[in-house]
């Protein structure tokens, strides 16, 4: 692929990104063509490769290759309100109604599960994004957050609550200045927020703390498996996904065909889903 033909770089993606998607239930074409195609390049050239068709070959015959390719879009990263416009969606099609149906229920209780929480930013995102809409009744509410993570590492660096300006590459200044001090480079969270969340070791598949939750967000983590894999996975987080409640994915990934029956796509382009009420509630 040369530099010169960027106007034709769509349709030569096009059966990379529709390899990837049938294979591997990822969704490459979330990714800004131009960004999308550097990468590509990078991955080409280390493997010695040169043309797209012989890449998707590899692609095919080396599973190795897609973790390569993953690892070069940094999607094994986590930053703050990671892709901006599905948290700002999380809270006003999620987090607003989800209050207001508690407050009409008499009830200032909710619960979230951020599973495959790596460093935290995600499960403190939403902590953010509640504490916006809370402002001073937050202290009436009973809330729990709860993070898991197979990586006794990401879990102890998410609880110290310290982040690198990396972190913060979606995330708007004045949250920045509202939510966080800065210490020597990097950047410290407010400890309120930080106590809203609780943090356990352990697989997706264990069975978590509580038997229900309002929210569960598993972003950025079903890439990293087979698509039988992700199905079963996705089946376990809806035996705790509470009625009315909000599965949200990560934007490259596609929500396995057995669950589509089992949700209603509030917004699936940010890959939001809900469960349905029950009947009278
Ligand atoms: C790329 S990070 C995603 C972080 C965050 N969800 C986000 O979107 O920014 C993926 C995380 O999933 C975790 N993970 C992968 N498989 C897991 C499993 N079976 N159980 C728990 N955590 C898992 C990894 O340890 C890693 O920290």
């Amino acid at each position: 692929m040369s530099s010169s033909d960027a106007s034709n770089i769509s349709p030569l993606l096009e059966p990379v990104v529709q390899l990837v998607r049938t294979r591997y239930n990822i969704d490459l074409g979330v990714y800004r063509r131009r960004f999308l195609a550097r990468r590509l390049r990078v991955r080409m050239r280390s493997r010695d490769v040169d043309s797209l068709e012989a890449y998707g070959q590899l692609l095919v015959n080396d599973g190795s290759e897609t973790r390569a390719l993953l690892a070069e879009l940094n999607i094994n990263l986590s930053y703050f309100m990671r892709d901006q416009s599905a948290y700002e969606a999380l809270s006003e099609r999620a987090l607003q109604p989800l209050i207001q149906r508690r407050l009409a229920e008499g009830s200032r209780r909710l619960s979230v599960w951020s599973a495959g929480c790596a460093t935290g930013e995600e499960p403190y995102s939403v902590a953010i994004l509640l504490a916006e809409l809370l402002g001073v009744r937050r202290a009436d509410w009973r809330i729990q957050i709860h993070a898991t993570d197979l990586s006794e590492v990401s879990l102890t660096k998410a609880e110290a609550g310290r982040f690198a300006p990396s972190s913060f590459r979606d995330l708007d200044a004045p949250y920045v200045g509202r939510y966080f001090t800065l210490a020597g480079t990097d950047y410290l969270l407010d400890p309120g927020i930080r106590s809203m969340v609780n943090w356990h070791r352990g697989n997706i598949k264990d069975r978590p703390r509580l038997s229900e939750y309002d929210v569960i967000l598993c972003r950025n983590v079903l890439i990293y498996y087979v698509y039988a894999q992700q199905d079963a996975i996705v089946d376990h987080l809806l035996h705790y996904l509470a009625p009315g409640g909000t599965l949200m994915l990560g934007l490259a990934e596609l929500l396995p065909k057995s669950a589509t029956h089992r949700l209603i796509a509030t917004l699936p382009r940010m890959r939001i889903y809900q469960s349905p009420l029950e009947e009278g509630a």
